[in-house]
């Protein structure tokens, strides 16, 4: 892509955008560079939900059990929330789902959506499908290290990327939060609903030709630099 190609323009031309990989992959990481890259969106799935659990919705109360013993949330009531969220206005030209769909199910959805008349006018790029692959010992280190700014949502981590002053955040000064479901017995009920439930989904766009394979066990520059190629790749840009 031209370094000198505008921030509309990238947007423009990027379109969709679906993060694959299992709790600890990286896709929420990956998904804020990409986002500031092309200037679309970042919309995960699991951030709108626990936004819903500490608001005390009705979508947060019947979701919240689910979340807090690792497994997933019923697809009606996941498929609806993001119905909602791509009808917004700043979806228009691009949009990038983090830690959505997870199931065979929701992909199938979510393929339907996107056929509907409505977004075909607005997006006319069809969505790339990028798969971060990373080792089961990495990924329990990366979840049960990892720590949040609960006021701008930067992502640290205590072992690979620690903030400058222990449990603060290098952006605002927030104090670092731990997330409810990092813990070790909430992060094999997830890893186990990952590899039921969303692994058949490599296969799915596989068969569709929309999958980008990415190494997710390196610094993350360099996944950042392998994402960016695979989104800019062939016939895409
Ligand atoms: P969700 O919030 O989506 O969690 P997840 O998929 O389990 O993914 P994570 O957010 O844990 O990991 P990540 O891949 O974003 O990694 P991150 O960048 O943070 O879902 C939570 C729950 O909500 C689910 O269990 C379910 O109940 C529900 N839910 C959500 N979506 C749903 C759906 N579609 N259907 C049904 N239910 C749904 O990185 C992790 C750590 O690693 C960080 O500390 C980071 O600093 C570090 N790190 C990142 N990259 C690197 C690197 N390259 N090297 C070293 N460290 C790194």
């Amino acid at each position: 892509m031209d370094g000198q190609q505008s921030t509309a323009a990238k947007a423009a031309t990027v379109g969709p955008v679906i993060l694959l990989g299992a709790p600890g992959a990286g896709k929420g990481t990956q998904a804020k560079l990409i986002a500031q890259r092309y200037g679309i969106p970042q919309i995960s799935t699991g951030d709108i939900l626990r936004d819903n659990v500490a608001r005390g919705t009705e979508l947060g109360k019947k979701a919240k059990a689910f979340m807090d013993r690792g497994e997933l949330v019923p697809d009606q009531l996941v498929c609806d929330m993001v119905a909602d969220r791509l009808r917004q206005a700043d979806c228009n030209h691009g949009f990038i789902l983090d830690g959505f769909p997870r199931t065979v199910a929701q992909a199938e959805w979510l393929d339907q959506l996107l056929a509907d008349q409505f977004f075909k006018n607005r997006c006319q790029v069809p969505p790339v499908v990028v798969n971060f692959r990373v080792g089961y010992n990495q990924l329990l280190q990366r979840l049960t290290g990892r720590r949040s700014c609960p006021a701008c949502g930067r992502i640290y981590n205590i072992y690979f990327q620690p903030p400058r002053v222990p449990d603060t955040c290098d952006a605002d000064g927030s104090k670092l939060v731990t997330r409810k479901d990092d813990t070790e017995e909430v992060i094999a009920e997830r890893l186990k609903a990952y590899e039921r439930q969303t692994l058949p989904l490599i296969d799915y766009y596989q068969r569709q030709g929309r999958l980008r394979e990415i190494n997710g066990d390196q610094p993350p520059d360099k996944v950042t630099a392998e994402a960016f190629r695979a989104m800019e790749h062939g016939d895409r840009l």
